[in-house]
């Protein structure tokens, strides 16, 4: 009897743990759905915003209640509830809200990823690209004024007024056209400048779809920066086309490996965290030359630029293979720019000698000669640094060649005729 009690324990006690474990696979093991209605019950009880605006817009709560953010105890007024000095507020049942949170109340959390952004090209110099600093308060315009790539000499952003074809299309254009990508840096009535919602849509904010190159090639794409292009002809983005499925997208900020990512994104160069580089907002950090300018120099931190980008590289590749990949690049950058000073003095001859006016875009032949650099010369160069051999030979280096021989072309009938006729 003694003997038999234990085991009928034994039994008894396995059986009732096996029953246990099928109620709780079946009823608690998280199918997406459930997880999420549960999630967004108990996140909208307690905001009022979100308690009514599940009636109003429950796309937009529903979206919040799944990320990482709302999952933290972020809740709605964290982000839209303003101070009543702000002049981008306005009374909204019962509250003071802004419609556009800027990176002012994102600082209020994330004041380092603030700061960097702000530090950077996508900060306030993607505005000054387009209408200089008119649009800026003098706090903002010293911000701008502090980022090191800005002060790049004569043909630098500091010096830049307004840009002619921003001024030529005008502004029957240019809100459906340069302003929707360039407003990532757009100067803010707060007196914050940006918009980090270009990059984290909202409300999901989501970390692995920022990580994904879809969001950088909104606005990196088409003839005059093809870095979209480039990446998915490159076998850093074959391997993401036809793997990246099963890449562990979700790994924390600062942690992620090779074994999350085996090849890189756009992220992964320029911004995230990955080996002995910390994560980034500031897009500049890794790079060593000027490669959008028609003639190509160094940047002020061109060392260390391109050290931190080689030690991205050095994850994954020896770096006798990476030095050979940036001799490459610099090769291809050299013959580009050689190539554009020499149309570069055409064009200026033919303003000296009185032939053509220095009004930008008043002939065809300065549309040409713009398109020779602004497309051809830096796709080249894009190219090269990126792994795109097509963009390097068939849309940059050969189109180039073209160009230079229409636009020496197009001098000569000029200068000819300017002998027999005058001015054109
Ligand atoms: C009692 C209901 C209610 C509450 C509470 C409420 N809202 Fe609204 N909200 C609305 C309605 C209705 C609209 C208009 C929707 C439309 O036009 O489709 C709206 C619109 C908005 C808009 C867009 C306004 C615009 O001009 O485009 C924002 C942003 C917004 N609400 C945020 C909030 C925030 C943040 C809170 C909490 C601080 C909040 N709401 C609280 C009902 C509410
Ligand atoms: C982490 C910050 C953040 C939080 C939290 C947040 N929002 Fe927003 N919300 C934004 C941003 C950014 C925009 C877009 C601003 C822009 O670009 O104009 C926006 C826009 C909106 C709009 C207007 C645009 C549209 O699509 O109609 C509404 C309405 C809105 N939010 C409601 C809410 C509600 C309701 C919650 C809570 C469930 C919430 N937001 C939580 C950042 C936030
Ligand atoms: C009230 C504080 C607060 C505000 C305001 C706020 N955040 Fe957050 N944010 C957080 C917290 C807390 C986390 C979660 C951190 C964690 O879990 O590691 C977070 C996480 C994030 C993440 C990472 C998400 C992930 O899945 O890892 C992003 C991106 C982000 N926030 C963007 C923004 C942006 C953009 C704004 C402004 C529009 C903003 N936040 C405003 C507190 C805030
Ligand atoms: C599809 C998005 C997009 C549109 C539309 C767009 N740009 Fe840009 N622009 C960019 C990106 C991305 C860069 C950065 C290129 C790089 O650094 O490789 C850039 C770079 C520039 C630069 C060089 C950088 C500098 O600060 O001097 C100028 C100038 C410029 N754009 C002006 C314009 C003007 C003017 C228009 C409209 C006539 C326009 N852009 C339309 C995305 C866009
Ligand atoms: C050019 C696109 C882009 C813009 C603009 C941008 N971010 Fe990010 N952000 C990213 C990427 C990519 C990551 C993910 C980095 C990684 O892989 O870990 C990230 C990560 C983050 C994180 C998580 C970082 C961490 O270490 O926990 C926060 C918080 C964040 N961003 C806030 C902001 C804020 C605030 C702004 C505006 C001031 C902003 N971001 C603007 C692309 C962007
Ligand atoms: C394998 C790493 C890697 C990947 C992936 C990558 N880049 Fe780059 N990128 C580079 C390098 C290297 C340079 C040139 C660096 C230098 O200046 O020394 C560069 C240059 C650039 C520039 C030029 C800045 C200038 O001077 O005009 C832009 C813009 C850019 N990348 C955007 C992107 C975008 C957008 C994607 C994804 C579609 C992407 N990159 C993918 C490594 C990468
Ligand atoms: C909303 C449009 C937009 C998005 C989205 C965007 N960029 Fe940009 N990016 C720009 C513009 C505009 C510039 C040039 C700013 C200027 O004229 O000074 C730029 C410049 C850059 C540069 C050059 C920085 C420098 O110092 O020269 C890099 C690198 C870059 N972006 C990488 C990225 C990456 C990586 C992503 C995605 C995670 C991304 N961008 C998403 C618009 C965008
Ligand atoms: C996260 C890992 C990772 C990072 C970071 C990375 N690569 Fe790669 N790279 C790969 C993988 C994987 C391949 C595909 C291997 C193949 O082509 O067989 C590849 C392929 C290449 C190729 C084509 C190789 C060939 O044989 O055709 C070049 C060139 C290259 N990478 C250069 C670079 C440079 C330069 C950097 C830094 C700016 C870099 N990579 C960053 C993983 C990485």
């Amino acid at each position: 009897m003694f003997r038999q009690l234990p085991r009928t324990l034994v039994i008894g006690s396995t059986v009732t743990l096996l029953i246990l474990i099928f109620i709780y696979l079946f009823t608690k093991l998280p199918t997406g759905g459930e997880n999420k209605s549960a999630g967004q019950i108990s996140y909208s009880g307690t905001d009022k915003c979100a308690t009514c605006h599940k009636r109003v817009t429950p796309d937009i709560v529903n979206q919040f209640a799944i990320s990482t953010m709302a999952k933290a105890g972020v809740r709605c007024t964290d982000c839209h509830v303003v101070e009543r000095s702000n002049p981008m507020g306005k009374e909204h049942e019962g509250f003071f809200i802004t419609v556009s949170p800027t990176p002012k109340q994102c600082a209020k959390c994330h004041p380092a990823e603030t700061t960097q952004f702000e530090h950077s090209r996508h900060g306030g110099p993607a505005w000054v690209a387009l209408s200089g600093f008119s649009d800026f308060t003098a706090k903002q315009k010293k911000i701008v004024e502090q980022i090191p790539e800005v002060n790049r000499g004569p043909n630098g952003i500091i010096t830049a007024t307004r840009n002619s074809l921003f001024d030529i299309e005008g502004t029957s254009v240019t809100p459906a056209a340069c302003l929707t990508c360039h407003s990532i840096g757009k100067p803010n009535e707060d007196g914050s400048i940006g918009n980090c919602n270009k990059c984290h849509l909202r409300h999901e904010f989501s970390i692995s779809q920022v990580r994904k190159p879809e969001i950088c090639g909104q606005c990196h794409l088409g003839p005059d920066h093809p870095q979209m292009e480039i990446y998915h002809e490159s076998a850093h983005g074959v391997m993401y086309q036809t793997e990246g499925s099963k890449w562990n997208w979700d790994q924390k900020p600062g942690r992620l490996t090779t074994s999350d990512m085996p090849a890189p994104t756009c992220a992964t160069c320029h911004m995230s965290g990955f080996g002995n580089q910390g994560t980034t907002h500031d897009v500049g950090q890794r790079l060593s030359k000027f490669l959008f300018a028609a003639v190509t120099t160094d940047r002020p931190n061109a060392f260390e630029g391109r050290e931190a980008m080689k030690s991205i590289c050095a994850n994954c590749h020896s770096s006798q293979f990476v030095d050979e990949q940036y001799a490459k690049a610099d090769s291809v950058t050299a013959f580009v720019n050689s190539k554009v000073e020499e149309a570069n003095q055409i064009m200026q001859g033919l303003v000296k000698d009185g032939i053509i006016s220095d009004k930008p875009f008043a002939n065809t032949i300065s549309f040409d000669a713009f398109d020779l650099w602004h497309f051809y010369g830096r796709t080249a160069k894009f190219g090269a640094y990126m792994q795109g051999p097509d963009y390097v030979q068939w849309h940059g280096v050969y189109p180039l060649l073209k160009q230079l021989a229409k636009v020496k072309e197009e001098a000569a009938l000029l200068r000819a005729a300017h002998k027999h006729g005058g001015k054109i």
